[in-house]
């Protein structure tokens, strides 16, 4: 469908429309819009393995705690869609919240064990938030395939079990996490950082990456390559540290020696602004 001009959808009898115009396998990519290259690489990945590719564009208030920046999130549409046509996607629906969360709206959808942990323990609802709108927007779209990055761990970890979960006949492809050319991992959020904080963000990157130069010197005691990142980030007068975790991959519960596929995952305040990161070890 490249050569066809993109479809823009609101309503949800505009996106059933505009979707049965396209030709299957559909690829969904799910965003919060103000579009980086991460989210691109996504697109670009959908583009080379679906007919048809669905882009949503909707801040989900239901995902942000009472006192997280909802109001201030950055937004440019105009621009999205500029980038999304470029990158060759075929419809991109952008809802509001009022076509997503009707009057009465009271149906959540829950994922247990793997939201308790990590982002779970410190953004209390966030991930009732996430999985009750990826649902939807799976529900709505019908993708045989969805994507969704590497950057946000623990929320492909839960809308993969989910959609096992929910027999919801996705298929979940998890993409690598696109860095700027000083390994700050890119996200909507760096723009609030100030030129200073800017460069003090990097600091997860270098953090990460001298707990994985100890990972690969032969290091095996998580409570080492913690230490590491803690030490990393407490040398850095901008960065607050929230946590940081050496977890199993599949489990996510905290490891005392890693034998096996691990993900090592972080938080970290930069100003005022919160920054996730993370590397899969072993
Ligand atoms: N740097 C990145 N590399 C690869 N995928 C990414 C990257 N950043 C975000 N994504 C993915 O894009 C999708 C939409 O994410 P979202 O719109 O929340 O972007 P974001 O940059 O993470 O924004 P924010 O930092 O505000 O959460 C998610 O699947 C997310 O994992
Ligand atoms: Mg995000």
């Amino acid at each position: 469908m490249t050569d066809q001009t993109m479809m823009i959808a609101t309503t949800l009898d505009e996106l059933r429309t505009a979707r049965k115009l396209l030709a299957g396998p559909l690829g969904l990519v799910p965003t919060m819009g103000y579009l980086h290259d991460g989210h691109l690489s996504l697109v670009r990945r959908a583009r080379e393995e679906c007919q048809g590719v669905v882009v949503s564009i909707f801040v989900n208030p239901a995902q942000f705690g009472p006192k997280e920046d909802l109001s201030k999130y950055p937004r440019d549409l105009e621009r999205d869609l500029k980038l999304l046509e470029a990158a060759g996607a075929d419809l991109v629906w952008t809802p509001t919240p009022e076509i997503i969360y009707l009057p009465g709206f009271q149906t959540w959808v829950t994922v247990e064990n793997l939201t308790l942990p990590l982002e779970g323990a410190v953004r209390p609802g966030h991930f009732r938030g996430v999985t009750t709108v990826v649902a939807k927007l799976f529900n709505a779209v019908g993708a045989e395939k969805s994507y969704f990055g590497q950057k946000d761990a623990q929320q492909a970890a839960v809308i993969r079990r989910m959609a096992l979960d929910l027999n919801i006949p996705t298929e979940v492809i998890i993409c690598p996490t696109v860095r700027e050319s000083d390994g700050l991992a890119m996200s909507s959020r760096n723009t609030y950082l100030n030129p200073d904080e800017r460069q003090a963000a990097t600091v997860l990157y270098r953090s990460l990456s001298a707990a994985r130069a100890a990972f690969e010197a032969g290091e095996r005691s998580a409570e080492t390559l913690r230490k590491i990142v803690i030490e990393t980030v407490a040398a850095e007068p901008l960065a607050q540290l929230q946590y940081v975790s050496c977890a199993d991959y599949d489990s996510l519960q905290e490891l005392e020696r890693l034998p096996g596929k691990t993900l090592l995952s972080m938080a970290a305040f930069i100003g005022k602004t919160r920054l996730i990161d993370n590397f899969i070890l072993g």
